[in-house]
């Protein structure tokens, strides 16, 4: 009998790999984290709902022709050169140019430093003939070239126009090679290179760029299973991991609104440049960029290195045709590839000879589609193959992170689309030096990757990366923390086991620590809808929209979940309280939103931040009256109300996500 049953149960052992004998159930459920105050479970990339409209995407490359220009850098020299490539517009030509002509000229970019708003605009120089080989002028960042055929009649038809951008020289080389060799033998730093891809989940990495995450698999790479977004879009979240700051404790300091204002913000890059790193910021897509979409970007130009002008320019100048959402073709190239052959051009230049902070963002491709990350593979395999082609993996720390997954249509309104919106990738890697000279630290890094952490631990990470002779949070100074959270930490230093959000500055509202159980649908969960959508009407009388925006009315409750309490978590719910998180639908125009909320049950009240709801569909189409990038996540405008016929009961039919799709395009303008 004893016998036959310990057969059965190492049968079941076997078959389930984890057998509990206490409940006698298999033990299928992996964690992402697991602690007495926090878990935060493994999430199948390849769950049935994920991935019921996914399909691999390919994408038409920009050009088809040859470059006519192209440029390379003289390390002799010190500077750049150009090639002009006439035979090539002759086979262009089909041989045939006769005796026509090519004429080439060139136009110099750069930043215009007259402008109020420097960062949504640029200068352009006097246009100049470009010969065969061309020494590039110094201090020339950026430059358009156009070449034309010119013919008997001395009629000049473009052939080509292209947007090339130089890494120029802007301190006094020889003192910084000799600091930086200098340097590197008493006291090596490590260089560092953020690369990031917007609004990637580490689900939708491993989904849709099997690749790639099989490329950060590999030794040295370090992935934070337990990292968690700290903001609802891609502003606080960067804010985080560049600043410390929440958008709260900016307002303490400056209106971001205001021009000026995040010139005084203390990016980790001005201390980077304050220890001698040279530093580079690009990011696509010029109608979304992080420190502009409705905000007024920076006065003084950031880093030493910055893309944005040029990107206005081209965006302005040369043909965009969009695809995925997004500015997609810009002239000749990916918008995604200025970024990426900046970055490249960078390190290449520099990796060898200097400290240095690179920072990459992208958004075209992986913002609006999460299918369109698929068409993404390969290209950015290229680059990451480009970056070890230069060195960069033998000196730097590379961090492959994003902002936050996606929050809206078909990912976020999977089961799992509570997680996808909140667990951004997040793997950082380390050289081999610096794991051979601190190994204690990459230990710790180690043994964080399954701990809860923040993008403000990851601010954290990059201060302590510029003191690394600190052994713990004691010896930062006040300045070097986290204005927001003060408790977060390097990432190389052992974070806490048994750590709640609040120690890792993570409101209730984006904590994935708490286990939920669904509820069913009955008289309550209709009580408590109704009462929110109440409290959103009167938010709009509060917040003075109700001229503009229309009233809300239910239609129908999609999902509730009750939130199960860790026993040892914080105290931040009084007595009687409940957090509950509902998805339901309005009219008009089917908006779908998910309010995470408190019900007193016994004083039948509710506490709710309606600024804080999440939009789970697009919003294209129903906020353009309005410019508060919070707002137009709840906004509908009274002037795009679209007629959707209510069924005889008062409810609607909720429009499927995909025929919003069709009619609307999916931008958001969540950014
Ligand atoms: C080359 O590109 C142009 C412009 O994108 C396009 O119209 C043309 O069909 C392409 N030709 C080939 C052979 O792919
Ligand atoms: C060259 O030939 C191709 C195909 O034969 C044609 O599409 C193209 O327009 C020609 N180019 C010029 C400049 O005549
Ligand atoms: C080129 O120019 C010469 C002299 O002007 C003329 O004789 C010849 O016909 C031209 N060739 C062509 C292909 O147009
Ligand atoms: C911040 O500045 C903007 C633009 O000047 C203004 O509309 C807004 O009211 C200001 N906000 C606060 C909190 O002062
Ligand atoms: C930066 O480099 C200069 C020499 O160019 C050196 O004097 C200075 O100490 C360095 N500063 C830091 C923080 O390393
Ligand atoms: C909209 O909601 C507000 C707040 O609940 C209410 O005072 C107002 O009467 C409503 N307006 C309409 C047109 O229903
Ligand atoms: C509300 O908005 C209206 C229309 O823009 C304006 O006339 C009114 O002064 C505003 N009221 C408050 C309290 O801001």
């Amino acid at each position: 009998m004893y016998q036959s049953c310990a057969v059965f149960q190492t049968l079941l052992l076997t078959l389930c790999l984890g057998f509990s004998l206490k409940t006698g159930q298999c033990l299928k459920q992996k964690y992402f984290v697991k602690s007495s105050v926090c878990e935060i479970p493994y999430i199948n990339p390849f769950a049935a709902d994920t991935m019921k409209d996914f399909q691999k995407r390919t994408y038409r490359e920009c050009h088809n022709d040859s470059d006519l220009v192209t440029s390379e850098f003289d390390f002799k020299l010190n500077q750049y050169r150009l090639h002009l490539h006439k035979n090539l517009a002759r086979r262009m030509l089909n041989g045939s140019m006769g005796n026509a002509t090519l004429e080439c000229k060139y136009q110099k970019i750069s930043r215009d430093r007259i402008n109020e708003k420097p960062d949504n605009s640029y200068s352009e120089f006097k246009s100049r003939p470009l010969p065969d080989y061309l020494l590039v002028p110094k201090h020339t960042d950026f430059m358009i070239t156009k070449c034309y055929v010119k013919d008997q009649k001395k009629q000049l038809k473009l052939l080509q126009t292209d947007g090339l951008t130089f890494i120029e020289e802007h301190l006094q080389q020889e003192d910084q090679k000799k600091a930086y060799a200098q340097q590197q033998r008493q006291n090596p730093k490590p260089s560092v290179l953020m690369l990031g891809l917007d609004s990637t989940s580490r689900m939708n990495l491993r989904r849709a760029m099997p690749l790639v995450y099989k490329y950060v698999s590999q030794p040295g790479w370090f992935e934070l299973q337990g990292y968690n977004k700290v903001g609802d879009n891609t502003f606080p979240n960067l804010l985080a991991v560049l600043s410390g700051h929440s958008p709260n404790t900016l307002a303490k300091m400056c209106n971001v609104s205001k021009i000026g204002c995040l010139d005084r913000v203390p990016f980790i890059w001005k201390r980077f440049k304050r220890s001698n790193y040279t530093t580079a910021f690009a990011e696509d897509c010029k109608g979304i960029n992080t420190f502009n979409y409705l905000l007024p970007g920076f006065q003084v130009q950031p880093v030493d290195y910055y893309l944005r002008p040029f990107l206005v320019a081209i965006e302005s100048k040369f043909p965009v045709t969009k695809n995925f959402g997004f500015p997609f073709c810009v002239g000749r190239r990916l918008s995604f590839d200025y970024v990426w052959d900046f970055g490249r051009q960078f390190v290449d230049r520099f990796v060898k000879n200097r400290n240095i902070f690179g920072f990459l963002w992208s958004n075209s491709f992986t913002h609006d589609y999460y299918t369109a990350t698929t068409a993404l593979e390969q290209l950015f395999l290229k680059h990451l193959h480009s970056f070890e082609a230069s060195g960069l993996f033998e000196h730097s720390i590379v961090i492959l992170m994003s902002d936050h997954g996606h929050r809206y249509n078909t990912l976020r309104q999977s089961a799992s689309g509570y997680y996808e919106e909140r667990l951004p990738m997040m793997f950082i890697y380390v050289p081999p030096w610096f794991r051979q000279q601190y190994p204690h630290l990459v230990d710790n890094l180690r043994r964080n990757r399954n701990r809860l952490s923040s993008s403000y631990d990851l601010h954290m990470t990059l201060q302590h990366l510029l003191q690394l002779e600190s052994t713990s949070l004691a010896d930062f100074s006040m300045k070097h923390r986290s204005v927001a959270c003060p408790s977060c930490q390097s990432l190389l230093f052992e974070l806490p086991v048994n750590r709640a959000c609040q120690q890792a500055g993570i409101d209730e509202k984006w904590c994935c620590c708490h286990a939920t159980k669904t509820l069913k649908k009955n008289g309550f969960v209709r009580t408590l809808a109704l009462a929110v959508v109440r409290r959103m009407n009167d938010h709009l009388v509060k917040r003075n929209f109700s001229h503009i925006c229309h009233n809300f009315t239910l239609t129908h409750v999609h999902k509730i979940v009750r939130r199960l309490e860790q026993p040892a978590d914080d105290n931040s719910l009084e007595e009687d309280e409940t957090v509950y998180i509902l998805q339901f639908w309005t009219f008009p125009n089917q908006p779908r939103f998910e309010a995470t909320v408190r019900w007193n049950h016994r004083k039948h009240k509710l506490h709710m931040d309606v600024e804080d709801l999440s939009r789970l569909n697009s919003y294209n189409g129903d906020s353009n009256c309005i410019n508060d990038k919070i707002a137009k996540k709840y906004c509908i405008c009274k002037d795009s109300i679209r007629t959707i016929k209510r069924t005889p009961k008062g409810t609607t039919k909720p429009t499927t996500p995909r025929k919003i799709v069709e009619q609307y395009g999916y931008f958001s303008g969540l950014k």
